[in-house]
């Protein structure tokens, strides 16, 4: 197998093939996402929400994202491992931002890392990228910046904000970023940037025009339920299943079907 680098991920741009990407949190997933071709696996921030069940992203842990990472990578045997450095291990301190990285990359053996922002975390994108980690950046819609923008609603709306994003993904582009997430923007805007750069976007409700796609697994599996943005695609409904096999499984302890003869020692 040939292993995906931010190399591969860059030509793939040029060649105009789409960037396939999912977040991963865990070795068994990973395993399944991996075995299925998906060229990135984004050990994502939102384990805050989809492992550990808080409401933000802001609580996880430095530590918990290494957790996640290192599992990850144990199972992975082509896909590019990115990492989303989590809040409070990068802003506004570029020596935090590059140990907290260098963290990351020995105790997980990951392949790069996500910070979400542009202009106001230049110094640690610089830092990081001196120490030859790959970034990928993330503009938009940055979960971690909730509380600044009150709303998970559709970002960039208004012209003000569509240029400072643009100039941004520009700005990202000069410092050395080998990609850049754009999540929650409108299409056309999602079109300008991507024309406007020649690194690739990666886009989540950002429309069509970008270069490659990402959605957190358990949301396209179904396993969450009551989170349902339009630019989700649910491609099974994993709670429901899981909720029936758990239901006939109990069904079967109490009517003495299972264990059965062949299932006994
Ligand atoms: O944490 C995450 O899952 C992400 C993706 C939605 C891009 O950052
Ligand atoms: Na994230």
């Amino acid at each position: 197998i040939k292993r995906m680098t931010t190399h591969v991920i860059q030509e793939m741009k040029e060649r105009d093939e789409k960037i396939t990407m999912l977040t991963a949190y865990d070795f068994s997933m990973a395993r399944i996402l991996d075995a299925a071709n998906i060229d990135v696996l984004l050990v994502g921030d939102s384990a805050s929400n989809v492992m550990a069940g808080h409401e933000t992203t802001l609580p996880i842990t430095l530590d918990q994202m290494i957790y996640h990472a290192s599992s990850v990578v144990r199972a992975v045997k082509r896909a590019l491992v990115v990492v989303d450095l989590p809040f409070g291990s990068y802003q506004g301190n570029s020596r935090i931002a590059l140990e907290s990285t260098i963290r990351i990359m020995k105790e997980s053996g990951a392949h790069a890392v996500k910070l979400e922002g542009g202009a106001e975390i230049q110094e640690s994108i610089k830092r990081i990228l001196s120490a030859g980690v790959p970034v990928m950046g993330h503009l938009g819609l940055t979960p971690q910046s909730i509380y600044k923008f009150g709303t998970y609603t559709v970002r960039a709306k208004e012209e003000a904000e569509a240029n400072k994003l643009i100039e941004d993904a520009k700005l990202l582009q000069e410092l050395g970023c080998f990609a850049i997430v754009l999540e929650k923007i409108p299409a056309k805007l999602a079109k300008r940037v991507t024309e406007s750069i020649d690194i690739p976007t990666i886009g989540i409700g950002a429309g069509p025009d970008v270069s490659g796609q990402v959605l957190v697994s358990h949301d396209l599996l179904g396993i969450t339920k009551d989170f349902k943005p339009r630019f989700l695609r649910r491609y099974l409904n994993l709670f429901d299943e899981i909720k029936r096999a758990a239901e006939q499984y109990g069904d079967d302890i109490r009517s003495g079907n299972f264990p059965n003869e062949k299932e006994q020692y």
